[in-house]
């Protein structure tokens, strides 16, 4: 697990190949199995898998651009009624998505919808309702878009972790690596 976490990047370029269907079954069983508060596992997800469909989202938001070019995406999507906490809920399954995606090869990145605009006029949450056609009593949290990655970047490494964020029992207490 945490080779997949050391190596997982946010990937904005990918190649043109297509993902395999069984590859996409596997990361809508990962989405599946997310767990979520009281076990509700009330959270939709959309697969877009037609290239005019994730073109027609690129425009949603700044940063959503690399959608066009993207084989494919999760949409990860919510019920505000049925739950208090599904944002955390629904970024849950799209951390689970995007580390099920690494493990397979794949590059992906989040793409944040929930509290960004589109416009002056409307958000990116609307712009996404819009052009999908979901309910309007479903919120938006994020797109995961998926690819071969034709981009190369460095795994994270041990040297870029803050230990100095971690504490030890008390505040301020610092959290002392064993490898040390
Ligand atoms: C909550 C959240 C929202 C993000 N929103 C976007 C986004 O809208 N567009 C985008 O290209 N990347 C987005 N990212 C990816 C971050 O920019 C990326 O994780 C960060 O720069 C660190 O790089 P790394 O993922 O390669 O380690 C988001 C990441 C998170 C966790």
């Amino acid at each position: 697990m945490l080779n997949i976490l050391y190596r997982r990047r946010s990937i904005r370029r990918y190649r043109d190949t297509e993902v395999e269907p069984e590859k996409i079954d596997q990361l809508v069983q990962a989405a599946l199995l997310s767990p979520s508060s009281r076990g509700l596992r009330h959270l939709e997800f959309m697969v877009l898998d037609d290239r005019k469909v994730l073109a027609q989202l690129a425009p949603a938001k700044q940063g959503a651009e690399h959608l066009k070019g993207s084989a494919a995406a999760i949409v990860i999507l919510a019920d505000p009624a049925v739950s208090d906490v599904w944002v955390e809920d629904a970024s849950i399954a799209a951390t689970i998505i995007h580390l099920t995606a690494e493990s397979l090869g794949l590059g992906s990145c989040w793409i944040q919808i929930r509290e960004r605009k589109h416009s002056e006029a409307e958000t990116a949450e609307q712009y996404v309702q819009k052009a999908l056609g979901i309910p309007s009593h479903l919120r938006v949290e994020t797109i995961i878009s998926l690819g071969y990655p034709s981009e190369n970047k460095q795994p994270h490494t041990y040297n870029d972790l803050d230990f100095n964020k971690v504490h030890r029992n008390q505040y301020g207490e610092k959290y002392l690596f064993s490898r040390e």
